[in-house]
């Protein structure tokens, strides 16, 4: 999500924290700073809105003496809009401590309510300024205020002081702190959020990846969650949170920065595939249980009664979007909520029949899709509530929308989308889950196993992603192919379509998604021999009448690969077989999506088009 850079050593500190963090600019950020401690123990912070570049020229008018420690981090909004003081570093009261995090802690709201009680002050809207916070308060509780405390006690008592603060917060981070008191010593902590060290001579460095320091060394080690560094000048010495002195591997990384910035992956669509479990946890986490339950109105204003006072859910977005609407229509059609799903720029006179007995949904990654806000307008102008399902905090649709969840799926840069989508469809499921609950629709041991089933999805994203493979050997085997069909029912007949669209969007060729049905109703006429055709046939109640139209493209010639599972497999004839986890029908269009995403990755791949930036397309289409 966003970028975190540390360092500790000479006195370049501010050209190597800035330096650090334009090579983290790639994974996207709204807003960036840095904090660091001058040659008189000082606190010296620089924030912006906006560029890294900013920033660099507001260090230049005002430079710092004598730093040898610092942090730095480029912000991704999650909690609070984008702005300067939403911005990291975050400071405590006495701007003595300072703070940079990734991920989200899961119980700020509660730290927070606390802290304010205790009388701390709060100057930013974010999840992460508690932080600093918790760790002024954990020092007060180790007695130490000014001259209390040995100089040679500091920093026993800092490193104290922040595992009884880490022993309080929930939730997923990478985090590092410095305090002016103390500045020969930075610590740093990794809890589901990547971590790691990088080793000089005389100087020592911390990112979220590698590519923020490899200019200076190539020399690291990967932090494990629930482990934390404290690091100085001349060594690093690592521990368990529970303050156990552990030893870890050094390894040297063989990447060139261009790689580093992709984590090894050739292309960002490729890393982003690959994100998906971690996308899927990121958007569940600490909203899930109990459904039906208070979470969604204390996180998003959205009650239990609220949900119950809807007549019908109408979903609207375009392209990959459009596609999650359609699984969600079917979800909450399966629990007996009446919904609808409908393309926004084909919205116009649907709008003026809601009212506010309807719930839009407007689904976007960039949450700045001009047909997805017209859509919206109009909604709203007809009395109806809309919710918004977004990547993007502070983006136009969260503020024009009545309820907001956000995906927190971090900075999605391949122009196709891929883990956006999965974070679109785990907010959906999760959406359904409480409205059905809410509703009575799904009762106590249902309403569990439910959870159960979408708790399962990282497991079983993470193992189709290690057949990547084999998946991309069937997809060499077609690139030379200029039309594709997918096909499907039901509840992945929106997974056929975004098949599809990946692969017209990156290879450029002649795709269509189409109800499995519905082929013998005219399109089957194209088929010819030797035409790939994709059926996605999981086990469930469409496979029967899946296996048949499989039958029927077959006669025509089609070269079917069958996405299936283990027991559909036996039912579904095929030429070439994706097997995928068995896993509930319903639940099935997470999994359903992975191998038609690597397919289309591996065409493309093999045709060498732009995959990251494929011809024509934007990332944002902000014009109707
Ligand atoms: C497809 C893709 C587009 C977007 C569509 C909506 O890979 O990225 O189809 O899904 O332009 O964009 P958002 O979600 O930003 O509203």
């Amino acid at each position: 999500m966003c970028g975190i850079t540390g360092y500790i050593g000479g006195n370049k500190t501010t050209d190597i924290l800035i330096d650090g963090l334009k090579r983290l600019e790639y994974r996207g950020y709204d807003s960036c700073g840095i904090a660091v401690i001058d040659a008189r123990n000082s606190l010296y912070l620089r924030r912006v809105s906006g560029r890294v570049g900013a920033l660099d020229k507001l260090v230049a008018a005002e430079p710092v003496k004598g730093a040898r420690i610092g942090i730095g981090h480029t912000r991704w909004a999650t909690h609070g809009v984008p702005s300067e003081d939403n911005a990291h570093p975050h400071t405590d009261c006495a701007s003595q401590l300072v703070v940079v995090h990734n991920g989200i802690i899961e119980n700020y709201l509660e730290l927070k309510e606390q802290l304010l009680f205790a009388g701390h002050k709060f100057k930013s809207e974010t999840d992460t300024e508690v932080i600093a916070h918790l760790l002024e308060e954990k020092l007060k509780t180790l007695h130490v205020q000014e001259k209390a405390v040995r100089s040679d006690m500091l920093e026993p008592v800092f490193f104290e002081a922040f595992r009884r603060m880490l022993a309080d917060i929930k939730g997923s981070f990478a985090l590092s702190v410095i305090w002016a008191r103390c500045p020969h010593m930075l610590l740093a902590a990794r809890m589901y959020s990547p971590l790691v060290v990088g080793l000089g001579k005389g100087e020592n460095f911390i990112a979220s990846d590698v590519s923020a320091f490899l200019k200076h060394t190539k020399r690291v080690v990967f932090l494990n969650d629930g482990e934390m560094a404290a690091v100085k000048e001349d060594g690093v010495d690592f521990y368990t949170f529970q303050g156990k002195k552990i030893s870890k591997d050094c390894v040297t990384i063989q990447w060139d920065s261009t790689m580093a910035e992709k984590g090894g992956y050739k292309h960002f669509m490729l890393k982003e595939i690959h994100e998906q479990a971690e996308a899927v946890e990121n958007t569940l986490r600490g909203r899930l249980l109990p459904l039906g339950g208070d979470i969604l109105r204390r996180e998003i204003g959205l009650s239990a009664d609220a949900m119950r006072s809807f007549s019908g859910v109408q979903f609207i977005a375009c392209g990959t979007a459009y596609h999650a609407c359609l699984v969600g229509r079917v979800l909450f059609e399966n629990f007996g909520v009446p919904a609808s799903a409908d393309i926004a720029s084909e919205f116009t006179d649907r709008a003026g029949l809601l009212s506010d007995k309807t719930l839009v949904v407007a689904i976007s990654q960039s949450g700045e899709t001009a047909d997805t806000l017209f859509a919206v307008r109009e909604a709203r102008a007809s009395g109806a509530k809309v919710l918004a399902i977004t990547n993007t905090v502070g983006s136009t649709l969260t503020r024009e929308a009545d309820y907001v969840l956000h995906t927190h799926c971090g900075p999605e840069i391949g122009v196709a989308s891929t883990k956006a989508f999965m974070g679109q469809l785990a907010a959906i499921y999760l959406l359904a889950g409480h409205f059905a609950a809410a509703r009575r629709l799904l009762l106590e041991t249902d309403a569990r196993s439910y959870a159960e089933n979408l708790l399962k999805m990282p497991r079983l994203i993470e193992e189709i992603l290690e057949q990547e493979k084999e998946i991309a050997k069937v997809a060499q085997g077609f690139a030379s192919s200029e039309h594709f069909l997918f096909i499907s029912r039901h509840i992945n007949y929106p997974i056929a379509l975004e098949g599809a669209l990946k692969i017209k969007e990156i290879s450029y060729v002649h795709a269509e998604g189409y109800p499995a049905g519905e082929m013998k109703h005219g399109p089957i006429a194209i088929i010819y021999a030797g035409m790939p055709l994709l059926a996605v046939a999981p086990s469930g109640r469409a496979l029967e009448l899946m296996a048949g139209n499989v039958e029927e493209a077959k006669a025509r010639g089609a070269e079917v690969v069958a996405i299936v599972d283990s027991a559909s497999k036996k039912v579904i004839k095929a030429s070439r077989y994706i097997t995928l986890p068995l896993a509930d029908e319903l639940f099935t269009p997470m999994l359903t999506v992975i191998p038609l995403q690597i397919f289309a990755y591996h065409v493309a791949l093999a045709k060498k088009c732009d995959i990251d930036k494929p011809r024509n397309l934007a990332k944002s289409v902000t014009v109707r």
